[in-house]
């Protein structure tokens, strides 16, 4: 079955072909970050207008990419929510808009289970389906928006067992990198440059009580870790803290940052656990899942040797992208969802809590 999967939900325009869920055939992704960059952030309604005017292009070279006409294609799967409202509504309407002209079934698709999703993207079809996570599982889902760990005892089922109270964790990378002067987008500048002393700055670890996170708290810390370090009141303006800090200083705050951020996410997964030790697999997903420290952590601390395998997507496929959605649409198929109707408002983007 070959779905085209599209994603609007933030600052990349992307469009795949997936096939039965794990073969990428295309995955085209046109990022905003250029854009972005001189502005330190994404804003809102740049990134959809900027959204309108690749998103024609994108998704008929992911068509032309996996070499398929609109014949091959089985149904298509579109980004509903969670994101920017405005960017949706570029992907949503070019979903349906296309479902109408060529006759395909429709599939709302939301953004967290995409992204859970990326890590049954083998690569191929020929790859042994034992390379992909077993149920139950938990889903340790870190993004620009969002910190949640979900339980799934199988396809198309999620628990939600913990989550944010505050700030998302990539959320923190970012406003982190602010304060310390490095680029947009900050997770991986602050990863870049984590070359420092990571016990250097001794940051506290938020006290919330079960599986929930609060990331906000570190975010001042770090800022009044910086006020202390460089000598300054804490009235004086962040944005000029970062001319006060020596390189030294940046990667001495990057690295303590990075490691505290970190070992909160796997203090809460040791817990989460052992809490459920049915699980069979930790899966890590979102933008997040591509920091090089958090893989190495996950890796060591829930191993083979605890019956627990461990799955991170490509790095490719850690960010935004068509693929995640042409997956998790393959396997909501594969759970019975019923697509919906294009003519309908009904996946006009939610904007909701539980989104
Ligand atoms: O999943 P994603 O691409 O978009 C959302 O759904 O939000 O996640 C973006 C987030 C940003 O906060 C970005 O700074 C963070 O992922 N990120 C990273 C790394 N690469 C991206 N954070 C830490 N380390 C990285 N290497
Ligand atoms: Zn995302």
């Amino acid at each position: 079955m070959l779905i085209l999967g599209i994603e609007t939900s933030c600052d990349e325009t992307a469009a795949a072909v997936v096939r039965d869920g794990r073969e990428i055939l295309s995955n085209v992704v046109v990022s905003q970050i250029d854009i972005f960059a001189e502005y330190g952030g994404v804003i809102p309604e740049v990134a959809a207008r900027s959204h309108l005017e690749v998103m024609i292009p994108v998704f008929e070279k992911a068509l032309s990419d996996a070499k398929c006409s609109w014949d091959d294609i089985d149904a298509i799967g579109v980004t509903y929510a969670p994101g920017l409202l405005g960017s949706l509504l570029i992907g949503t309407l070019t979903a349906r808009t296309l479902a109408i002209l060529h006759d395909k079934p429709l599939y709302a698709v939301h953004h967290l289970k995409s992204h859970v999703y990326a890590n049954w993207i083998t690569g191929s079809l020929e790859s042994d389906m034992s390379n992909c996570p077993l149920f139950p599982l938990l889903a340790l889902v870190v993004s620009g928006g969002h910190t949640q760990i979900l339980y799934m005892p199988g396809h198309n089922q999620f628990e939600i067992i913990g989550t944010t109270r505050d700030d998302a964790v990539g959320e923190c990378f970012d406003k982190v990198a602010k304060i310390l002067g490095l680029p947009y987008p900050g997770g991986p500048s602050i990863a870049k440059a984590a070359t420092g002393d990571e016990n250097k700055y001794f940051l506290p670890h938020p006290k919330v009580d079960g599986l929930d996170f609060s990331f906000s708290g570190l975010k001042t810390a770090v800022l009044r870790a910086v006020q202390k370090e460089v000598g300054v009141p804490i009235s004086y303006p962040s944005h000029k803290l970062k001319e006060l800090l020596s390189e030294q200083q940046v990667r001495d705050f990057a690295a303590s940052f990075q490691k505290t951020a970190v070992e909160i996410l796997v203090e809460k997964m040791k817990l989460a656990i052992e809490q459920h030790p049915d699980v069979k697999s930790v899966v890590v997903a979102g933008g997040v899942s591509a920091n090089e420290k958090l893989r190495k952590r996950v890796s060591e601390v829930f191993s083979f040797d605890n019956g627990v395998s461990v799955y991170f997507p490509a790095l490719s496929l850690s960010g935004d992208n068509g693929a995640m959605v042409g997956a998790a649409c393959y396997y909501e198929i594969q759970s019975g969802v019923k697509p919906v109707d294009p003519y309908k408002l009904n996946i006009y983007p939610r904007v909701s809590v539980e989104s």
